[in-house]
Formats: C-alpha cells, sequence, structure tokens
C-alpha cells in the first residue's frame, strides 16, 4: 500500500486540477437549459474511467440524462464492488449570494469552493483516483470493480432504477460503496447506515379568473395567498408533530440501544444553533436533535409563490398562489401513501371559493442497511488507517434515492462512506468540499479495495 499512498500524494495537486475541470461543467440536471452541459459532463467522466485504466467504458443513454458505466474485472475469485455516484448538480441560485463563481472552482482557506464540489463531484472523483492509483502503481487492483455514476440524482434517479433493473447481471456485484453523504463532524470517520426517504408535493390554489384590485374587491373575493398560508400552518400542529391524519402510522420504533448509540454522540445544540445562524432550534417535542434529523419525519414548505412582492406597493388580490413542499420519511413510511394522505387534508382544507390542485411530484421509500458484512468491515478498517480515529456510526437526513433500489434489485451492502461535511452547504451558495477530506477520502478509497481484498 505504501506506494499507492505515495502515488495518491505526489499527485494530489493533478487530481485538484483535474476536479476543477469536471466542476466548471455547469452539469445541473433540473434545467433544460443545461442539458448539453450534462450530457458533456457524461463524457467527461467517461474519459477519467478510460484514463483510470477501467474497461469497457460505455456511457448508456436514458431517457433522460445518460448513465456512465465502466469496469475492471480480472481479479477471478475476488469480490466485485459497484461504486456508485453522480454527476448531476443542484442549480446555483440565488447566484448573488456567492461569494466566487459557482463554475469556477476556487481554494480559500482549504475549501474548494464551487457548484457540486461536496455533492457530488469531489466525493465520486475520491473512487476514480484511488483506483487510478492502483493502476498506475500495479497494473491491477486487488478486488474487481464496477463504476456508475449517474446524471439523474438530483432528480429522483428514476432512470437508473430501471437500468439497474433491467441490468441485473451487468451490476452484480458483493457490494456496492457510496461516497455522497457527510461525516459526523471534523475529522471524525464515519459510516452512515439509514437515508430518510421523500415525498415531494405541489399545491396550487386558484381564486379569481385574474388579479383584482384589493380595494374593490377586498373582503367579498377571497384570497389564495392568504389562504394558502391558512393551509400551510395547519400542516403542524403546536408540539411541531405532523397534523396530517394517519401520517404517522407505519413510522417504525427505534430501538432503545440506537436511540441510546445517538445519545453518546454527544450532539450539540448549541454549536447548531451557531453553525446555521439560528437563535434556538425548533421539532417535534419530545425528540433529541438527532433523533428528529435521522429518524423521525418531517414536512417542509421549500417555497411559497403569489401575488406583488416588487418594488413599491401595488394593492390586489393575486388570482392564485402555490408552494412546493418536501416530507423527509422514514421507515416503513410508504410515500406513495404519505402522498395521498396529505392530498385528502390539504384538499379538506381549501375553502369552497377557490380551485385546488395537488400534485404528487416524486417520491422514494427510507432506506437502514444492515451493518454486519464484510464490506462495512472493510470500510470501518479502512476509514481507520486513513483518519487514524474510532469510525462513527450514524444515520442520515438526507437522502439518496438509488440505495434503496441497490438494496432491493441486486441485494448487495450499501457502504455509505461520505466525506462532506454537513457544513458545506450543499444545494445552498457557498457550496464547498474541505481540501482534507479530499485528501483523507483519496486515502480510504484506496485503503477500502485494499482492505476489501483480504477476505
Ligand atoms: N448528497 C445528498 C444526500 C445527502 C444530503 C446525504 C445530506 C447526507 C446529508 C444528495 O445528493 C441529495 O441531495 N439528495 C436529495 C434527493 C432528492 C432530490 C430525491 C435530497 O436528499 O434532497
Ligand atoms: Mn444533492
Amino acid at each position: 500500500m505504501e506506494e499507492i499512498i505515495k502515488y495518491l500524494n505526489d499527485n494530489f495537486d493533478r487530481y485538484l486540477t483535474e476536479l476543477k475541470e469536471y466542476i466548471k461543467i455547469p452539469s445541473i440536471s433540473t434545467l433544460e437549459e443545461n442539458r448539453e452541459d450534462i450530457k458533456a459532463c457524461a463524457e467527461f467522466v467517461a474519459g477519467k474511467l478510460k484514463s483510470a485504466g477501467m474497461t469497457n467504458v460505455e456511457i448508456f443513454p436514458t431517457e433522460n440524462h445518460p448513465l456512465v458505466y465502466g469496469e475492471w474485472m480480472e481479479q477471478p475469485g475476488a469480490p466485485i464492488v459497484l461504486i456508485y455516484g453522480h454527476y448531476d448538480v443542484q442549480p446555483v441560485d440565488p447566484v448573488e449570494e456567492w461569494d466566487t463563481l459557482p463554475f469556477e472552482a476556487t481554494i480559500k482557506d482549504g475549501k474548494i469552493y464551487a457548484r457540486g464540489a461536496d455533492d457530488n463531484k469531489g466525493q465520486n472523483f475520491i473512487h476514480i483516483k484511488a483506483v487510478e492509483a492502483f493502476m498506475k502503481t500495479t497494473q491491477s487492483l486487488p478486488v474487481n470493480v464496477k463504476f456508475i455514476i449517474e446524471g439523474e440524482e438530483e432528480i429522483g434517479s428514476g432512470n437508473l432504477a430501471k437500468f439497474i433493473r433491467n441490468n441485473k447481471e451487468l451490476l452484480k456485484c458483493d457490494a456496492v460503496m457510496v461516497s455522497d453523504s457527510a461525516l459526523y463532524a471534523p475529522g471524525i470517520p464515519t459510516i452512515s447506515y439509514g437515508l430518510r426517504g421523500i415525498a415531494f408535493m405541489e399545491i396550487e390554489l386558484q381564486g379569481p379568473k385574474q388579479d383584482l384590485h384589493s380595494g374593490a374587491y377586498g373582503g367579498g373575493v377571497g384570497n389564495p395567498v392568504n389562504e394558502l398560508a391558512k393551509i400551510i400552518a395547519k400542516l403542524h400542529n403546536n408540539n411541531g408533530k405532523i397534523a396530517i391524519p394517519d401520517f404517522y402510522d407505519d413510522v417504525k420504533k427505534v430501538s432503545k440501544k440506537e436511540k441510546e448509540s445517538f445519545a453518546k454522540l454527544r450532539f450539540s445544540d448549541k454549536v447548531l444553533c451557531k453553525e446555521v445562524g439560528v437563535k434556538a432550534l425548533q421539532g417535534e417535542k419530545g425528540y433529541s436533535t438527532l433523533e428528529r434529523f435521522w429518524v423521525r419525519p418531517t414536512l417542509d414548505c421549500n417555497g411559497i409563490v403569489g401575488g406583488f412582492t416588487g418594488e413599491g406597493s401595488k394593492t390586489i388580490i393575486p388570482a392564485k398562489a402555490s408552494s412546493k413542499i418536501s416530507m423527509r420519511l422514514v421507515p416503513d413510511q410508504n410515500p406513495a401513501k404519505v402522498a395521498k394522505a396529505f392530498t385528502k387534508y390539504v384538499k379538506s382544507l381549501c375553502p369552497p371559493s377557490m380551485k385546488i390542485n395537488v400534485t404528487y411530484i416524486a417520491g422514494i421509500g427510507a432506506v437502514v442497511v444492515p451493518l454486519e458484512d464484510k464490506a462495512i468491515e472493510a470500510a470501518q478498517r479502512a476509514l481507520e488507517k486513513a483518519f487514524k480515529k474510532k469510525t462513527v456510526f450514524k444515520r442520515e437526513g438526507g437522502g439518496i434515492p438509488i440505495v434503496l433500489e441497490f438494496h432491493k434489485s441486486l441485494k448487495a451492502p450499501v457502504v455509505l462512506m461520505g466525506f462532506g461535511l454537513e457544513t458545506d452547504n450543499i444545494h445552498s451558495p457557498n457550496e464547498h468540499f474541505h481540501v482534507e477530506n479530499f485528501r483523507k477520502g483519496l486515502l480510504s478509497a484506496a485503503y477500502f479495495l485494499d482492505e476489501y481484498s483480504k477476505q
């Protein structure tokens, strides 16, 4: 391993330069205008897999964004690890809140600032470069490797799910490796074993056929912005519980043992307040912050629009108002069932004077992966070699849609070995990835391949 580690350290500056090129491609999967960038990004990834020594590198087109595949299968008898990542990124707005250009990676105070630096270009690049280091120094890998890097994670991975179901033989593996999550804290090697699911909804409320003068009509014609605000206010009760009937029906109780393991992590609410810039925390009564993040379902209004908020004043009753709302789900909640309960309840809150449309945009179930597996053990040993600290096991509040499918279709254990930090501003302005975590990630990924071969 010495030779490999030396190679990684010697080539570190080159990795940063290449990562900057990767980041430069604005591969935003949610926006139609970036369709060509997405394609270019898939080609970039394919090129990197080839130069890392992968064979059968192929870009698979889908109904939407392409998938990139590559493999190295020349270690008969050794296990196969499927390395998953995503090359698509979130939009950059509000762009005026960025201190640097979002697609020009800027290294400042030990951090790489750019959209996708953490989520997920920096993190999947780690694995490509770890594999390259083996290939360049030893012309082989200690285990068999397959890569699948997709362009639709941020929009739910719909086409990858189909691809997996249709290509079980191609993707057959002994374990799946995913680096798209966060360390528990700086310097603490972490394996995540749970991800929350999601149900994503939209409410559209239509009042009068067009905006009306609020003096001429106010008081006699209902206001959709007022009513939408009321509806949203009724989605929670005063204890921070979600007020939708039947919402909690299938929520699995968390064991005492697991609760105790969270308590042992000694999470600081005070530090969190400071990190996110709030005066106090808020959430479901009766649960600790980590429980609220990891094992309790939530409902958040992601945005609300309607009416006039421009310069000066314009006195109107707006014609319509709308909102997008996401619910984070936990085992064993069923996203479609939750969406149905949401729709029924929200419709019941709509006044008879208005038209309402409730749309279920997308949904994915939560997942908890078993920890008893050789791949998890290997990851733990690898992390401890790279970080020289004991590994922490945690769950995540976020979701990685395809993990459930890996679990179900490939029946493979999934190792969630992420190197981000919750404070990296993913999905938000000034996203960054710590250079130190990029380095430790590279080492961990390389050690993992070696450790996983040792069984
Ligand atoms: N990398 C994140 C998931 C994540 C976030 C893991 C925070 C751990 C901590 C991933 O790219 C992501 O953003 N997922 C989406 C999925 C959704 C669009 C279906 C999410 O969680 O919002
Ligand atoms: Mn993301």
